[in-house]
């Protein structure tokens, strides 16, 4: 039986080869795509969701549009990073396929009280995932998991100096999502950023002479510049591909189930995953916080299921 999955995004190019991934992937059932405001405003992300879908050749999927700004909070996109459309790169065709009448939130709480074992796939902000559980708590000890990509511990922030993009986008989200007592696995920046794009796999993106090969090589082309220039790093980090390869390969990551709190007062800290790795509270643990991943392995799988899409 594949496992089902919502995912919840803001493409995004890496989010994009993350959905790419899940769509490729037999082991698992993508119940529908929700978007929510983040990496670019609702309306882009709610069409870029819908251009991957049509590139997968899947306008089977159902893309529902959610939250179009924070809980508490005006919007912070990343359009520095992802480019004004965010999915700058490739030209690809304006999506076809309906956005569903229904709105996003609805749509997750109806699927995770019908369905048995729904695993919830946010790749941004967590203000659908949150409101969802403010207003059906009820779901809460239906999900079968959360698995996320968001925060960072030795990496600290990309957005500000202790915080990452997503958290930050919406802190109140995230620090309500972390008290539901779900189970939830943190893909945080300490992992994705040593899921680099180097030449010789942004070759192999190429070398698979298939649409989705030179349009994931554009898109990740695209977005290095800014860790390029950055961290001088050797290429783009897919940070959210890690979600959907934890589920299929959690033998390629490394982690501990520590205790994360998000800092949602301090100006200077707003939007930090305070994770303690090394137990130093009594706090409870809450999170399966992953630490490392094998680089080589993550693009294999995901060079061997793109190349099959
Ligand atoms: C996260 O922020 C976004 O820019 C990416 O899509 C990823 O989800 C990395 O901090
Ligand atoms: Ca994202």
């Amino acid at each position: 039986m594949p496992q089902k999955i919502i995912i919840d995004t803001d493409p995004g190019q890496d989010d994009a080869v993350a959905i790419l991934l899940a769509l490729a992937s037999p082991e698992l059932e993508v119940l529908g795509i929700t978007a929510v405001a983040g990496n670019v405003p609702l309306e882009l992300t709610a069409r870029n969701a819908r251009m991957v879908c049509e590139l997968a050749g899947r306008t089977d999927v159902p893309v529902f549009a959610g939250c179009d700004r924070p809980l508490d909070r005006a919007l912070v996109t990343a359009e520095h990073v992802h480019g004004q459309t965010g999915l700058d790169g490739p030209t690809l065709p304006e999506p076809e396929m309906p956005l569903q009448d229904k709105h996003a939130v609805d749509f997750i709480v109806e699927t995770v009280r019908a369905t048995d074992g729904v695993t919830l796939c946010p790749l941004g902000p967590l203000t659908n995932i949150a409101t969802a559980l403010r207003r059906a708590p009820d779901i809460a000890e239906r999900i079968e998991r959360i698995v996320l990509m968001g925060g960072a511990y030795f990496e600290v922030g990309n957005i500000t100096p202790t915080a990452e993009f997503n958290i930050y986008v919406d802190p109140q989200a995230a620090d309500e999502v972390f008290r539901a007592g779900v189970p939830i696995t943190v893909l945080p920046l300490d992992v994705t950023h040593k899921a680099l794009v180097t030449q010789p796999r942004l070759d192999a993106f190429r070398a698979m002479g298939t649409p989705i090969g030179q349009t994931v090589a554009e898109w990740t082309g695209f977005f290095e510049r800014f860790d390029k220039e950055k961290y001088g790093s050797q290429g783009a980090p897919l940070h959210d591909p890690c979600v959907i390869a934890w589920l299929l390969r959690p033998d390629l990551f490394s982690g501990r189930e520590v205790n994360v709190e998000i800092e949602t007062a301090s100006e200077l800290c707003l939007g930090m995953t305070v994770a303690d790795w090394w137990g130093v509270t009594d706090r409870a643990p809450n999170a399966l916080f992953i630490g490392d991943v094998d680089a080589d392995g993550f693009f294999g799988l995901l060079t061997d299921r793109l190349a099959h899409l």
